[in-house]
């Protein structure tokens, strides 16, 4: 048990491209998750990627089992573990021009009290696997495709401002939202 540091926006070991896992099940990697789990719980993050905690693997939690204190009202994504995860958007691959990307506001440990409008694919596969070494197959929408497309950024090294199109929609939390009681940072 416990909390580790989070890195910010500006250190370099943010920008890595991850490696992937490739032992699983082992004490170490337990271990890590256990840390991650804290953290992210402490932070009350929607999500975590090691990278973030300065661990340079293809590894991201997500979810939880009840609400998100920070996203009240986004629907519940189960609690996850992914490993050496790749994405993919239905259609993408055979270049149907007809993949949806959707803008919403984003958040991370990372860059904290800062907000953004960022487009996201609006319907992705997910595949990899969990901490056991089984394998993980999703497709998903919404705020849980939001959130993994956004966790696995981390491994390739990308945060959200990389993303971002329109600038006059970044900026502080409390200035971009005066009326929110919900001003913490994330
Ligand atoms: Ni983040």
């Amino acid at each position: 048990m416990a909390v580790r540091e989070i890195l910010k926006m500006g250190d370099p070991r943010l920008l890595r491209i991850a490696l992937p896992v490739t032992q699983f099940d082992t004490d170490e990697l337990h271990l890590l998750i256990s840390d991650m789990l804290d953290t992210m719980q402490a932070a009350k993050g929607a999500g975590l990627a090691a990278p973030q905690i300065g661990v340079d693997l293809q590894l991201v939690i997500f979810g939880s089992n009840t609400r998100n204190l920070r996203y009240p009202d986004a629907p519940i994504v189960p609690k996850t573990v992914l490993i050496n995860p790749v994405i993919t958007a239905p259609g993408e691959t055979e270049g149907d021009t007809s993949v949806q990307e959707v803008e919403d506001w984003e958040g991370c440990l990372s860059v904290p009290g800062l907000r953004a409008m960022v487009p996201r694919f609006a319907r992705i596969r997910y595949v990899g696997f969990d901490q056991y070494g089984d394998p993980i197959d999703r497709t998903v929408e919404g705020f849980h495709a939001r959130v993994v497309q956004h966790e696995c950024d981390h491994l390739i090294g990308k945060l959200y401002p990389m993303r971002v199109r329109d600038f006059t929609r970044f900026g502080f939390a409390d200035a971009l939202f005066p009326e929110s009681i919900e001003l913490q940072d994330d």
